[in-house]
């Protein structure tokens, strides 16, 4: 565990870097001070005169004042003369391309903000969003803004029953979504997707149906409308919410630890200090940069990194609907060419992905105006990191590895590109005006080593809660260790202070940077009749992270085949989505477990890992795990063969 290699800044970037080292110090020195700050460059309606209110665990920020979240990222750059520039180069993933400038973003916001006011929807109202990535997405997410409803995006490779189950939770009054969408050469058919869920999503009025593959899709009359005709007669200019700062902005689900995904709160004023402040500084975002973050905006790296925070920048970015193979390996590198993409901000699944794929695409293509290069979702090894520095950033570019959560809305532990002298592997240091600790299981700090991962003040852009469920918040965030939020990840931290991040310590999977919980997996696999039980645990994956292994016992000690595992594989994939079900699959007439019954989910990661099985004197019957772990072995023989 000990990295030796430390790569300093530029000195042209650390020139003219808009962080520069006594930020630190004069953030540490009054961090209510320095976030006011950030605060004050927003637009406000009315400005606040209150920094924080701290009633642990619910923070509020800048609560007495007002703005929109909407003119903060669109109408603000218009009035400064900036409307002519762009926002996003839309390249479609079968080739077509759109340039769409801040002042064109604002009318396509303005008009279908219009169009939801006319249907009746309003402040504080849930709206769904389910979209493939197409710029009626930001417009979409942005109209909501703009009338002070909620929106709630759902990623795209969700199945019908995780959309309704969304849409209930939260009693979403309208769903917007897409004829279908493009990815890897596929139609996806996304209205028909909705159409299922729709069955089963009571509070719903209203189905905004956006025009992208042009297939024909059913439209049911009273509920469903083509957005084409929603927008037909509405005006491109909308008079904007005026909002309560602590009021909400969004709800997006994310995994915990049980069957039932969380919906993360945020609010506006803080979470748009948060975003702003972080992309400025941590990507050092300059006027003559073109930024290209990669994340899907179903999660939240594409709320805060793709929507939200470069808007309320004035950015201009490159947003890609598709996949990287499509039409072949390179399309990145040749999409970075042409733009002459600055920044790139992704996820290391991707970096290993390229990596497998061989040098000899990136190679072909001119990188040259690359200068920051952006990890995220998952931690990244040193080999993933030195290969993006070298092949991806020839070297110059500086990588920062950016450690945080749908709950903590903004970058939280980051390197300072001008600043920090980078170990790869690490995310180094928490971001300025944060109090981030590495904590025993005793709570007490752990100035060297390893333990839980612990932010101990609260901080702008933080959860304001999980939408109608503060138990669950509090007992999620805020019992393990008194006055502090419980990350859920496992951390070291070594002599220079620097964070090597070392994944959750929950039962929480995360493969390819997306956040899965065992248990949902589990429990859609004992949906099926024939399956007694389950358990689902994480196996580590060269390329994806984590991949999912689910061990699997049948009604009647039936025994399992490859078919009945491709059934179960589908079976999950119809109940949560493609991404969530299991890669491998492993059949056994009993699960390990204690003598009270409790299933020994230790011992199954071992089993998996290949490690030494830990201590097995509680188990009811060490048979089973002799047989489970001699089985593993030679799966993992003869997948090496
Ligand atoms: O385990 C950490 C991992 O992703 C989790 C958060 O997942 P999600 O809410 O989906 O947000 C992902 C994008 C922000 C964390 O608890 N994680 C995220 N970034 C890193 C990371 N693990 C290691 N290094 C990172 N840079």
């Amino acid at each position: 565990m000990h990295e030796p290699r430390r790569f300093p800044p530029h000195p042209e970037l650390s020139a003219r870097a808009h962080a520069q080292p006594d930020i630190y110090a004069k953030a540490a020195a009054d961090p209510e001070a320095f976030w006011a700050e950030w605060a004050q460059q927003l637009y406000w309606e009315k400005p606040f005169t209150q920094v924080v209110d701290w009633q642990e665990p619910f923070a509020r920020w800048f609560a007495d004042g007002q703005l929109n979240a909407s003119v903060n990222a669109l109408d603000r750059h218009i009035a400064a003369g900036k409307g002519q520039r762009i926002a996003y180069y839309f390249e479609g993933e079968r080739g077509d391309r759109r340039s769409v400038t801040y002042a064109e973003l604002l009318q396509e916001v303005c008009r279908l903000a219009n169009g939801m006011r006319k249907l009746g929807i309003t402040a504080g109202d849930r709206v769904a969003i389910y979209l493939p990535m197409i710029i009626e997405l930001p417009v979409a997410v942005l109209a909501c803004a703009r009338i002070g409803a909620i929106h709630s995006v759902i990623f795209g490779g969700f199945s019908a029953d995780a959309i309704a189950d969304r849409i209930n939770d939260s009693g979403c009054v309208a769903l917007i979504t897409a004829d279908g969408g493009y990815r890897r050469g596929n139609v996806l058919a996304l209205k028909a997707i909705c159409d299922e869920a729709l069955r089963n999503t009571p509070s719903i009025k209203h189905c905004i149906v956006a025009q992208r593959t042009h297939e024909p899709v059913h439209m049911q009359a009273g509920r469903d409308i083509a957005w084409s005709a929603l927008i037909a007669d509405q005006p491109d200019t909308c008079t904007p919410a005026v909002m309560d700062a602590e009021s909400l902005l969004f709800l997006l689900y994310t995994s915990g630890t049980t069957a039932k995904p969380k919906g993360i709160i945020h609010s506006t004023a803080g979470y748009l200090t948060g975003v702003s402040a972080t992309h400025k500084l941590i990507f050092d975002y300059h006027e003559d940069d073109i930024y290209w973050c990669t994340a899907d905006v179903g999660w939240i790296t594409g709320h805060s990194y793709v929507i939200y925070g470069p808007l309320c920048n004035g950015a201009t970015s490159v947003f890609y609907e598709g996949s990287p193979d499509f039409p072949e390996r390179d399309r990145w590198w040749e999409i970075i060419a042409r733009y002459k993409v600055s920044i790139l901000y992704t996820a290391p699944t991707a970096i290993r992905t390229f990596m497998k794929w061989g040098d000899e695409h990136p190679a072909r293509h001119d990188l040259a105006s690359l200068r920051i290069l952006g990890s995220v979702g998952e931690p990244i090894n040193p080999e993933a990191w030195m290969w993006y520095r070298e092949k991806i950033g020839n070297g110059r570019c500086a990588i920062v590895d950016t450690w945080w959560q749908t709950e903590t809305g903004a970058i939280m532990i980051s390197p300072l590109p001008g600043i920090t002298h980078t170990p790869p592997g690490s995310a180094t240091l928490p971001f300025p005006g944060l109090d981030i600790d590495v904590v025993d299981e005793h709570g007490t700090s752990v100035s060297e080593g390893v333990g839980y991962l612990v932010i101990r003040k609260p901080w702008p852009s933080m959860l304001r809660g999980i939408w109608g469920d503060p138990e669950r918040y509090q007992a999620t965030y805020w019992a393990r260790f008194p006055h502090c939020y419980l990350a859920g990840d496992g951390a070291r931290r070594d002599a220079e202070g620097h964070f090597w991040l070392l994944g959750r310590i929950d039962d929480v999977m995360n493969v390819s940077g997306h956040r899965i919980a065992t248990t949902e997996v589990e429990s859609a696999l004992i949906e099926d009749q024939r399956v007694a039980e389950a358990a689902v645990t994480g196996k580590t994956d060269a390329v994806t992270g984590q991949a999912i292994c689910a061990f699997v016992s049948l009604r009647g000690g039936a025994n399992g085949s490859s078919e009945l595992a491709a059934e179960l594989r589908a079976h999950v994939a119809h109940s949560l989505g493609k991404f969530m079900a299991p890669k491998y699959i492993m059949f056994t007439p009993e699960l390990p477990k204690t003598r009270s019954g409790k299933i020994m989910r230790r011992l199954l990661r071992d089993i998996v890992e290949g490690r030494t099985l830990g201590d097995t004197t509680t188990l009811a019957d060490a048979n089973v795990i002799t047989e489970l772990a001699q089985r593993a072995q030679q799966e993992r023989a003869s997948e090496a063969g």
